[in-house]
């Protein structure tokens, strides 16, 4: 069955970035002049997956109104003559058929996904996750879903990473296939210590998942940080071989982290760089500004 469903998990308070988000999702913090979550639909939709669900809380209203239209907003830039700006309001709004669901109790990913059983059905389907932006000259989602249709299987990104850094992530044992970007993940756990984590190979925020994940995650207890993981679904799986196990696609791209403070910034700064009307400039700034700072 081709893939056409996106699940976006958006319910995060984001206090990370307190005071920024206490009235606004972290969600809609610009990464340049986009709002990241705009970024990850696109993404989706690129990949041809043009039904999203988003997976959402309170305070997160500026969410549906971003993907809606803007009539108000329209005419005036119509009136103006600023067809440029027009654009770029219309496109968001034309993007992909939106969806959104409330999280109402905050009880992890895991939980999250699972608010979206009644939308999905039994079809596989997409997650993605808002704070990690994958480089759109890059392609991993395309190559997960074909990953996903060839091997019948869950399907997550992986990513090396510093083995200082395994404590924010979840973390694959992986035996090697024929298919020198794919894996097999034979077990996955959430968030270890450097000095228990099974490898350096994190799963980054893209998951292509068989409908089976529902009713393993029904069952699945609250694990790490008392919260319903979606690592721990996609663990038993790997170990009962339920939907065909999980297989891994290891990503070398280009990914940005949204996830603090620090990241975002590295993120504005690495998009930035890349962008015609800006980088130049940008560019030739910093590195006056870095001689001098
Ligand atoms: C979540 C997942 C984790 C994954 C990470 C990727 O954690 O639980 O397994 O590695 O996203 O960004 P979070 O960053 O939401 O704490």
């Amino acid at each position: 069955m081709p893939i056409s469903k996106a699940v976006i998990p958006a319910a995060g308070l984001g206090t990370r970035f307190l005071p920024a988000t206490k009235a606004m999702p972290k969600e809609m913090l610009p990464v340049v002049d986009k709002p990241a979550i705009q970024y990850v639909v696109e993404e989706a939709v690129n990949a041809g997956l043009h039904d999203v669900l988003m997976v959402t809380g309170r305070n997160k209203n500026a969410l549906e109104n971003h993907f809606d239209r803007a009539t108000e907003l329209e005419a005036v830039l119509t009136r103006k003559g600023d067809q440029r700006r027009l654009e770029e309001v219309v496109r968001s709004t034309n993007l992909a058929t939106m969806h959104y669901v409330r999280q109402r109790d905050p009880l992890g990913l895991g939980h999250a996904v699972l608010r979206a059983h009644m939308h999905v059905g039994q079809e596989p389907f997409a997650v993605l996750l808002g704070d990690d932006l994958i480089d759109e000259r890059d392609v991993l989602l395309e190559r997960m879903i074909a990953v996903h249709d060839s091997h019948a299987a869950n399907v997550v990104a992986l990513m090396e990473v510093e083995p200082s850094q395994t404590h924010l992530y979840g973390i694959a044992t992986v035996e090697a296939t024929e298919e020198s970007d794919v894996v097999r993940v034979t077990g996955l756990v959430e968030k270890p210590r450097p000095e228990d984590a099974p490898s350096n190979l994190a799963v980054i925020g893209r998951y292509v998942l068989q409908p089976e994940v529902f009713s393993v995650l029904e069952d699945t207890p609250a694990g790490s940080g008392g919260e319903i993981q979606l690592t721990d679904a996609l663990n038993s799986m790997a170990g009962s071989g339920l939907g065909g196990g999980v297989a891994g696609v290891v990503f070398t791209g280009r990914r940005y982290d949204t996830g603090d403070r620090l990241d975002y910034l590295k993120a504005i700064v690495q998009v930035a760089a890349t962008r015609d009307d800006l980088g130049p400039e940008m560019m030739a700034w910093l590195k006056d500004f870095v001689a001098t700072a």
